[in-house]
């Protein structure tokens, strides 16, 4: 059965159901009632989508200069990189000279910088691009730690970190018209963070903050969700979540692996940083796109990190691919995640909606060592046929109108195929939630439990039975029980008016979690909940939809890591035309 069907038969099941009991629950369960909660003031979105650029650590590491710099964003400028998108061009360490006892700024080193950061920043901004610059949370630059280790050594980062002097730091930076913030970590400090975000704030200046909590040697878990001390998207616009990348495959399919932990972080004005590329720096053609291809479905910044003074034809052909290069930049700014009934250890299927209605994403990854067919079956993508099928590399349309509800392909040994499908998406409709087919999902246990009611009623495509939906001892007749940080998007095709729901910690939290609930729609915040800790009462969400064509449903494991944090949307309802 198609879902569009399917989701017909339950606008007819539930349309009678509204009809047969007005609406309210004869299980016992409670109905949101209450008047709706203002929230606490909605943070604005600085940067809304992945940053797109060059870096100079990959190829350059020490062996930088301003000269090397100035020709690099020569290339980028010519070559088209800048026309594709790429915008940032960051010089990461060292370039520090050392901190100057009077004035306690940083000043570069006079042998490779010698017209310093600013004349530099100036001639970056002269080709139309912007300036991205290094400094790390500590008190040495991370060549500076490694100084001995990793050739050429770099004794001039010792003691030139920006541990302690964020704000003096962050007030040089905009002094020098620096455009990005590459804040390391090196042997720091996590409060250095939200220190630099106080210092850049102070300036006036938008410069963006990209963070490394996972410098090499660093002994921080490697899945940042569960580091518990900060929520760090309320202060980095993005951070790295694993260690340094290296020229493999193995190197490359292991981040990925650690992105996906990750997935439900990622929100328009933040993402999680897979690293820099390693396109065009000794892996095969179909590794660097698989590459590429998997940066952009995860949302990952695209900072290139090869030497695209001398880059090859194909190289520059497929950083500046439009087909991929749409994925990365789609409005809608979801992290792709498996499609676990279609994928297997070695060869996985990945999705990520796109912004336009019934339109998905969708890479096909080998990770093995000899080609194989993957398939992807529309339904379980929640997709309804007819389905036209399109190879975004190629922008080959494969298939015009396939409604077998699959697709199949041969997938290169350690490649990608990345496809666009456009068919028909559920659309929300006027019911509860609980009963509806999300289009995209993940939760950091990779479960959403959902409680419909009448018991017969199907469960959205991926969901999981939950037994009970209980907050604060009062029992729900439908909800949605996930684990934060957690992240469900629904399409409601502007024909919806109303969201509402009762919010607050599951019983299973024991009363000891701490999550913060959010709503938003086609990339706007309607409404944060702030911190809800186990005491907080019961809340009431209640936004307008009028007009927007997407639901997102974000509970984030707030500020203390992500133990037991158990959350009920609890009655979702949503009022729709139709
Ligand atoms: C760390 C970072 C790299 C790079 C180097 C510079 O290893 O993870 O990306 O910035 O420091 O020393």
């Amino acid at each position: 059965m198609t879902s569009r069907v399917f989701g017909l038969i339950r606008v007819v099941l539930v349309l009678g159901l509204l009809a047969s009991c007005g609406g309210n629950g004869s299980d016992g369960g409670a109905v949101s009632s209450g008047s709706p909660d203002p929230g606490i003031a909605k943070t604005a979105v600085r940067y809304a989508l992945p940053p797109m650029g060059w870096n100079s650590w990959n190829t350059f590491a020490c062996n930088v200069n301003e000269n090397v710099i100035k020709s690099v964003a020569d290339t980028i400028a010519a070559s088209g990189m800048a026309a594709a998108g790429y915008q940032y061009v960051t010089q990461d360490d060292c370039w520090v000279g050392g901190r100057d006892p009077a004035t306690g700024q940083l000043f570069a080193n006079p042998s490779t910088f010698p017209n310093g950061i600013k004349a530099l920043a100036a001639y970056v901004h002269s080709k139309g691009l912007k300036f991205g610059l290094y400094t790390s949370g500590g008190t040495n630059t991370c060549a500076a730690l490694a100084h001995g280790t990793r050739p050429p050594t770099y004794p001039k980062g010792v003691g030139a970190g920006s541990l302690g002097h964020e704000s003096v730091d962050a007030a040089t930076f905009a002094s020098w018209g620096v455009d990005y913030i590459k804040l390391d970590y090196c042997g720091g400090n996590l409060s250095a963070f939200p220190a630099m975000r106080a210092g850049i704030a102070a300036t006036g200046r938008p410069m963006y903050l990209s963070i490394n909590p996972y410098s090499a040697n660093q002994t921080l878990p490697t899945n940042f969700a569960s580091d518990g001390t900060l929520y760090v998207p309320a202060y980095a616009d993005t951070s790295r979540i694993s260690q340094d990348i290296t020229n493999t495959f193995a190197s490359v399919t292991s981040i990925i692996d650690i992105s996906a932990q990750d997935a439900s972080w990622a929100i328009p004005g933040y993402f999680n940083d897979m690293d820099m590329l390693e396109v065009g720096r000794g892996m095969t053609p179909d590794q660097d796109t698989a590459h590429f291809a998997m940066w952009a479905m995860m949302s990952s910044p695209l900072n290139a990190g090869n030497d695209v003074r001398s880059q090859s034809a194909s190289t520059l052909a497929l950083l500046t691919n439009a087909g991929a290069i749409s994925v990365s930049q789609d409005a809608l700014a979801l992290q792709a995640v498996p499609d676990a009934a279609d994928s297997s250890a070695t060869l996985q299927v990945w999705t990520k909606p796109l912004q336009a209605s019934g339109t998905r994403a969708v890479a096909m990854l080998n990770r093995g060592s000899a080609a194989a067919t993957a398939t992807v079956n529309f339904a379980n993508l929640a997709l309804s046929g007819p389905v036209q099928v399109t190879n975004l590399v190629t922008g080959e349309v494969l298939s015009p109108a396939l409604s077998t509800g699959s697709f199949s392909a041969s997938v290169p040994a350690t490649g990608v195929v990345l496809l666009k499908l456009a068919g028909t998406d559920p659309l929300a409709f006027k019911a509860p939630l609980a009963l509806q087919n999300w289009i995209w999902a993940s939760t950091q246990s990779g479960k959403i439990a959902a409680k419909v009611w009448p018991s017969q009623d199907a469960l959205p495509v991926g969901a999981t039975a939950a037994a009970s939906v209980i907050v604060n001892g009062t029992s729900y007749r439908d909800g949605l029980a996930v684990n934060a940080p957690a992240q469900m998007v629904y399409r409601l095709g502007g024909n919806c008016s109303t969201f509402q729901s009762d919010i607050g910690l599951d019983a299973a939290a024991k009363g000891v979690g701490t999550v913060d609930f959010q709503v938003w729609a086609d990339n706007v915040m309607l409404y944060d909940s702030g911190v809800i800790t186990g005491s907080s009462p019961t809340k009431t969400v209640r936004v307008s939809l009028n007009g927007y064509q997407t639901l997102r449903l974000v509970v984030t494991g707030a500020q203390d890591g992500v133990a037991n944090d158990v959350a009920d949307w609890a009655d979702p309802t949503l009022v729709c035309g139709s």
